[in-house]
């Protein structure tokens, strides 16, 4: 049977600065989702990319002696290297810079404005050049810019245009037969309430001052300005305008596209108008996810320069205290304090206690009763069934939280399981057991049935810390891996000899 197709996308960053733990965020998270879906059976495209033009780009290599091609190219280098560390499985890395990107978007703009959907005017605004934003006098707040708080500019130019306002009834018409288009829901209701309402004013999509950027094919002194540029490169990398492309036609409505809150705007306005306008069919959702902040509740950005290297906390931490952090301790939709203690204290007490300390100890236990050898003579006893019982509802806990984006709380029912296991060593107190030579059995079944639950936790956590997961399947010496072997107890094979324990995770103590 052929699989289903899932596809997914992170924004295109702006490769104005080296990217900050906020942008692993958002690639983390996807990636974990791609991973999900591809260990439950989908056929995955998963897209991250950069977003490479515009004058902010342009200023910065001027300022650094460069191009701005040679200017991103070296932050794009950086970036591929943050994602290999951080284990990210994308299926395509698109550039803005890529050649059949810059084609595509040129016989979008050409087509748009052949239709009379884009239309020559002056632009007179006000523009905040960090945000590459601009606004009108009545979204500012206190005279300055709503998202980063800093002065706006005045600027008047020839200019292109989308009629946004031609599609607004059509797009509220759309968010009415589509209820889970834009998660979480109270960003749908800002949408409506604030840009929508008040009547969408017709989108700004050239500039004629600067040049680093896609030029009009038909009047070359303006360049694309960013949002058809960017947001077209969820279709273009699929081969659109080539419709009949086989990624297009098989991958084509996106299923999710997850960015930011700041962006929710221009995925859920723009972008579905864009694509209107085109006749080309809506992506499934847009899931808007909050912010990492500092203690203090300023936001880490690369405006801001408020950030370390990630590799730094991969390289003291772990490539998987890092997945695990941006994917549990946030509630999927929340901003989020990120502190290099709070990354430690999640560390310490979900990877180095609950997971690491008990796989540790039960494969210790085994080495140390029965030479690492894997028996079970069934000697049952009633709490036996607790265990069971909840290792085997995981599955089913986990694909339902997976399916509604909870990632954090999918997470917290495979770590209560693993309490779980580290009650049940408590409360059946294997070293007792193994002093008594008649409860030899019963010792063994004790056993048994931790390592099952770990095997079955540790297959259901590898999206979100891989390499922990192969680790711990690796000591345990099993080929039962799969997915589908997760809704059975009792597959951890007899009479196999466990490998011996390894340290997971040491646990980190701060000077
Ligand atoms: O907006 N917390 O690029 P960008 C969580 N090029 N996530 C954060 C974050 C934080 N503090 N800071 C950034 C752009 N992010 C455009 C996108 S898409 C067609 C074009 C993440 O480099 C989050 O996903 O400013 C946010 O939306 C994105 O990085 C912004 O990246
Ligand atoms: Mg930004």
């Amino acid at each position: 049977m052929e699989k289903e197709k899932f596809y997914i996308t992170t924004p295109i960053y702006y490769p104005s600065a080296e990217f900050h733990i906020g942008h692993c965020y958002t690639t983390i998270i996807a990636d974990a989702i791609a991973r999900y879906k591809r260990l439950t059976g989908y056929d995955v495209f998963f897209q991250t990319g950069t977003d490479e033009h515009g004058e902010k780009i342009e200023k910065k290599a001027s300022e650094a002696g460069v191009t701005p091609k040679e200017y991103v190219d070296k932050i794009i280098a950086n970036a591929k290297d943050l994602w290999e560390k951080l284990d990210i499985t994308y299926d395509y890395f698109i550039r803005t810079t890529d050649k059949e990107h810059e084609e595509a978007v040129q016989k979008i703009f050409k087509k748009l404005y052949d239709q009379g959907d884009i239309y020559k005017g002056e632009y007179k605004g006000l523009y905040c050049v960090p945000c590459e934003s601009f606004w009108t006098e009545s979204q500012l707040v206190d005279g300055k810019c709503p998202d980063c708080g800093r002065d706006v500019k005045e600027v008047s130019e020839e200019a292109y245009f989308f009629k946004l306002s031609k599609y607004q009834d059509r797009l509220v018409d759309f968010y009415d037969r589509n209820p889970e288009f834009i998660l979480p829901l109270s960003r749908k209701n800002e949408m409506l309430n604030n840009f929508i309402k008040p009547g969408l004013e017709d989108l700004c999509v050239s500039r004629t001052s600067f040049t680093w950027g896609v030029p009009v094919s038909f009047d070359t002194k303006h360049v694309v300005y960013v949002w058809i540029d960017a947001l077209s490169n969820y279709i273009t990398s699929l081969g659109y305008p080539d419709e009949n492309s086989e990624k297009f036609k098989k991958y084509w409505p996106a299923d999710i596209h997850l960015v930011g809150k700041e962006i929710v705007r221009f995925h859920t306005i723009i972008w579905p108008i864009m694509l209107m306008a085109l006749g080309v069919e809506l992506p499934k959702q847009v899931f808007g996810h909050g912010w990492l902040v500092l203690n203090g509740g300023e936001r880490i950005a690369k405006s801001a320069g408020n950030y370390k290297d990630p590799r730094e906390y991969i390289n003291s931490y772990g490539v998987d205290a890092v997945r695990y952090y941006a994917l549990r301790e946030v509630s999927f939709g929340s901003d989020g304090v990120f502190t290099e203690e709070a990354l430690i204290n999640r560390t310490n007490t979900d990877l180095a206690n609950t997971l690491g300390n008990l796989v540790n100890r039960t494969i210790s236990m085994s080495h140390k009763y029965f030479d690492g050898i894997v028996l079970n003579p069934n000697v049952s006893e009633e709490l036996d069934g607790e265990l069971i019982n909840s290792t085997l509802a995981l599955k089913e806990k986990v694909e339902e939280k997976m399916n509604s984006l909870k990632v954090n709380e999918a997470i917290i029912e495979i770590m209560e399981v693993l309490k779980k296991c580290n009650k049940y060593i408590d409360d059946t107190m294997p070293w007792v057991l193994a002093k008594d030579e008649s409860k030899k059995d019963r010792l063994a079944t004790v056993l048994y049935n931790i390592l099952e639950s770990v095997r079955i936790c540790s297959i259901l956590l590898s999206p979100f810390i891989p390499t922990t997961s192969e680790k711990i399947l690796e000591q345990l010496n099993t080929s039962k891996t799969s997915y589908d072997t997760v809704s059975n107890f009792g597959l951890l094979e007899l009479n196999i000899k466990l490998n011996n324990p390894e340290v997971l995770f040491a646990r980190i103590v701060k000077d």
